[in-house]
């Protein structure tokens, strides 16, 4: 069970620790010849630290043993997925529980002696060994993403704080925006957001420069929070009569970009659960579009009308965005349902969904009330490899290639 004890050694990780990371416990790693060939990436090895340091963590339950049992009966998805409604967010499953690491080395795992725990922790351990032997390479131009759907409960959130804290991890420069007024990823990320906080509010109907209003994260990285704070939730208001109301964002994001000697390479945008003017903002201001789809009955009602939106926003008011990149959530794979879901929205944008899909996951869940990502909670945990892992997809996609989009 994770504990103070983890959390301190966690937040007491500097860049020492990072260059002086060693292989996953019992597992070989492969010479990391990538990095040596790579010239864009920063000496890291953080993930391997990382992965290595959470063997530590007494064993739990194995969801694997709970998914072998028979498959849940589940309607099929319905013919109006990709319709117009808005629906209702889905009933949450009971969440699953699962195993933490044990220092099992894939090698000594007995095909006789293979249980489900045991080719679950064969697998936790040949994942470890794949994320810490390559650097991920960094883009070359600040990346900004916005995380949106208008579905609320979708990991909207979760995805940002995890995906950025993986980046952080290997070693790039993070900002997440917390554009929501709920401050979700502000709690997530452990940054301050009480009502009398500078906040991402006072940068967008106060004019605050963004840099004034900046917090870091006591997550491990470079890793940096823009915070919401409860004023927000009037600012859908208090936009409508100010000028240049949807490139706000934008303009301020910009000036500081510039204004930095080494700028971000990533920036997330965490948005509510809305296609309000906030949302709009955050459209403005990126460059990428991320849709985290939860593998429920109504995960692909209301997508439509999202596209739509971004659409007409790439019509009219920015030309480079781009929807690059969606993920699949909360998957169970206990469930026909689940597997449904995602076979259909892989069948609708191929190029655009992930191939890692995050699993739902007791240690994903709680890691917020720790005000930490679930990186730095459980990071030998099936969430935590999972979002590792799609944040090296995610780095190793690149950016897309749009003429004259420099920032
Ligand atoms: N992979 C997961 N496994 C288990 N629980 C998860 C997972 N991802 C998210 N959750 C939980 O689901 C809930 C909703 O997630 P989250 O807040 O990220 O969604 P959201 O889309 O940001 O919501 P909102 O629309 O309200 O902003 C949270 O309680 C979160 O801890
Ligand atoms: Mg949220």
């Amino acid at each position: 069970m994770p504990n103070e004890t983890r959390r301190g050694w966690f937040h007491r990780k500097d860049d020492d620790d990072r260059s002086a990371a060693t292989p996953v416990d019992g597992v070989q790693s492969e010479p990391a010849s990538e990095a040596d060939s790579t010239p864009n990436t920063r000496p890291d090895g953080a993930v391997g630290a990382i992965l290595s340091a959470s063997v530590d963590v007494p064993g739990e339950d194995s969801a694997a043993e709970i998914a072998s049992d028979a498959p849940v009966e589940a309607p099929p998805v319905p013919e109006t997925a990709l319709s117009d409604d808005h629906a209702g967010q889905a009933d949450a499953d009971p969440i699953a529980p699962e195993t933490s690491p044990v220092p099992v080395p894939a090698s000594t795992v007995s095909t006789e002696a293979e249980t489900p725990l045991a080719r679950e922790v064969a697998d936790h351990a040949r994942r470890r060994q794949a994320l810490a032997s390559a650097p991920l390479p960094l883009p070359d131009r600040t990346r900004v993403f916005t995380i949106s759907n208008q579905k609320g409960g979708v990991g909207k959130t979760t995805t940002t704080v995890n995906l950025a804290a993986a980046l952080a991890l290997s070693g790039a420069k993070v900002l997440v925006i917390d554009l929501d007024p709920q401050g979700n990823a502000s709690t997530a990320l452990g940054v301050e957001h009480r009502s009398d906080t500078a906040s991402v509010y006072d940068v967008i109907i106060g004019d605050s420069p963004l840099g004034d209003v900046i917090q870091a994260s006591p997550e491990a990285g470079d890793l940096s929070c823009v915070p919401a704070t409860i004023h927000l939730a009037g600012a859908e208001i208090e936009l409508v009569s100010l000028v240049a109301r949807e490139q706000r964002l934008r303009r301020a994001l910009d000036l500081h970009l510039k204004q930095m000697e080494e700028p971000y390479d990533y920036v997330f945008i965490d948005c509510p659960p809305s296609l309000g003017l906030l949302t709009i903002n955050a459209f403005v201001a990126a460059n990428e579009v991320l849709i985290p789809i939860q593998c429920e009955y109504y995960a692909l009602e209301g997508l439509s009308q999202l596209l739509k939106n971004i659409e007409l926003i790439e019509k009219h008011l920015n030309p480079e965005l781009n929807v690059s990149t969606i993920l699949l959530t909360m998957y169970d794979s206990r469930t026909n349902l689940a597997n449904q879901v995602a076979q259909d929205v892989r069948d609708h944008f191929p190029q655009q969904v992930l191939a890692t899909i995050i699993p739902r996951s007791v240690r994903v869940s709680e890691a917020p009330s720790y005000g930490q990502s679930v990186i730095g909670y459980d990071p030998g945990s099936s969430g935590s490899l999972s979002y590792l892992e799609a944040a090296a997809e995610i780095a190793r996609r690149g950016a897309p290639i749009i003429e004259g989009a420099r920032r």
